[in-house]
């Protein structure tokens, strides 16, 4: 396949990864450029004047007035939920806070009932059609966490309808005490530990706790870690959002690859991500959707942090799948620069998922995963602020 005749093809440059510092803003542009694929793979990709003489067989697309960039990959989504929380954002609308409805058992257990209630079918269908949505907005690639279900049916349903949609599955095994611990958070982790962690370990590539009050404190979150490290998972945690609990010391203590939100995040906890492999997960739809500040995302980049970026993708605290509208939050809100966006929610976000190797560049050898913005500058990505921007989808060589 050739996509021929492109008004830019925009990439974060190099091969490297996770991108920091300059080198997070080193995007390389072509103009009147080409892509060429050979089944899953980029081939080639180039300037058209560069193009030399084709097989016969090769099947065009007419990429005039287009961009292309890498298939962006969304690194935190909590897409595996049934239900809805249209009736508490309407509360929050009028006043009520996300704290204080998650205390009076609303909030993430009202999404434990409801996708409790689904079933392992009802699912499956959820996943898939989260994953339609992504996709018309640009996701390629997608990791999606359990942490509704909070029992061992429902978890291991929720990993397996994320596996099976094609989306890289993580364990949050320990996202709030269910309501059968009565609040318990020691005794729901020793039941969680035994009898879910090894069959969740089968299914998922990760593990992620929401350490902060009001959920599970550090002491319960290294517990938790710690085992799901020994049963061969990789480590995320949900950590600074309301206020810091220890989640950054905890994470680089642990050999984490990410801490995700940020929020609260001071001066201190700016300089240990900087000086370490943890890459922070930014997720500006998270702070917009519920009124709260945003993480210091030039603080980080400019310390010289890893830094990607998410859409936190769920009912409760991010009704929003757009990563082009988190790029136009990173730029607006965050101080990033378009570049910086596009390798923070391509290389970087490839990167926490481990899949850089193949994942979030335009260049030979990697994943033919491509969109085409309707723009006549790859930088509307950030730009055109919830703006109509993508064209087509290509997943894997495939036309979606
Ligand atoms: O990343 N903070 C914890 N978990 C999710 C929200 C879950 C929910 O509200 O349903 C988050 O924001
Ligand atoms: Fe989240």
């Amino acid at each position: 396949m050739l996509i021929r005749g492109l008004s830019q093809l925009a990439t974060p440059a190099g091969r490297g990864a996770p991108l920091r510092g300059k080198a997070l803003s080193e995007v390389e542009v072509l103009e009147d450029a080409y892509i060429l694929c050979d089944g899953d793979s980029i081939a080639a990709v180039g300037r058209m004047s560069d193009l030399g003489p084709l097989p016969g067989d090769v099947r065009e697309i007419d990429g005039r007035g287009l961009c292309a960039i890498p298939g962006l990959v969304d690194c935190h989504t909590h897409a595996a939920f049934g239900g809805d929380r249209v009736e508490e954002f309407s509360l929050r609308a009028g006043g009520a806070s996300y704290e204080e409805l998650h205390a009076r058992g609303g909030g993430i257990l009202s999404t434990v009932r409801a996708t409790r209630a689904a079933g392992e079918d009802g699912l499956r269908v959820a996943v898939e059609r989260h994953r339609g949505w992504m996709r018309a907005h640009g996701t390629t690639t997608f990791e999606a966490k359990s942490g509704y279900g909070l029992d061992r049916d429902t978890e291991l349903a929720s990993l397996r309808a994320v596996r099976d949609a094609g989306g890289v599955p993580t364990w949050l095994g320990a996202h709030a005490v269910p309501p059968e611990f009565d609040g318990d958070a020691d005794a729901y982790l020793d039941f969680a530990l035994t009898e879910v962690l090894p069959d969740a370990a089968r299914i998922a590539e990760a593990a992620d706790v929401f350490l902060e009050r009001g959920a599970f404190d550090s002491t319960q979150a290294r517990r938790y870690l710690e085992a799901c490290r020994d049963a061969g998972l990789a480590l995320r945690l949900h950590g600074d959002q309301f206020t810091e609990q220890g989640a950054i010391p905890l994470a680089i203590e642990l050999g984490a690859r990410s801490v995700d939100h940020l929020e609260a995040t001071g001066d201190a906890g700016v300089r240990a991500l900087a000086a370490s492999d943890v890459v922070s997960v930014l997720l500006p739809a998270s702070a917009l959707f519920l009124g709260r500040p945003m993480p210091p995302g030039r603080a980080l980049v400019d310390a010289g942090a890893a830094v990607a970026l998410a859409t936190d993708f769920n009912p409760g605290s991010a009704f929003c799948e757009s990563l082009p509208l988190v790029c136009s939050l990173a730029a607006t809100q965050l101080k990033l620069s378009p570049a910086e966006a596009l390798a923070a929610c391509t290389v970087n976000a490839a990167h926490v998922l481990n899949r850089a190797e193949r994942i979030g560049r335009l260049a030979p050898g990697y994943r033919a995963d491509i969109v085409l913005l309707d723009a006549p500058d790859w930088r509307y990505l950030a730009y055109h602020l919830g703006g109509d921007l993508v064209a087509q989808v290509i997943v894997g060589g495939e036309l979606r």
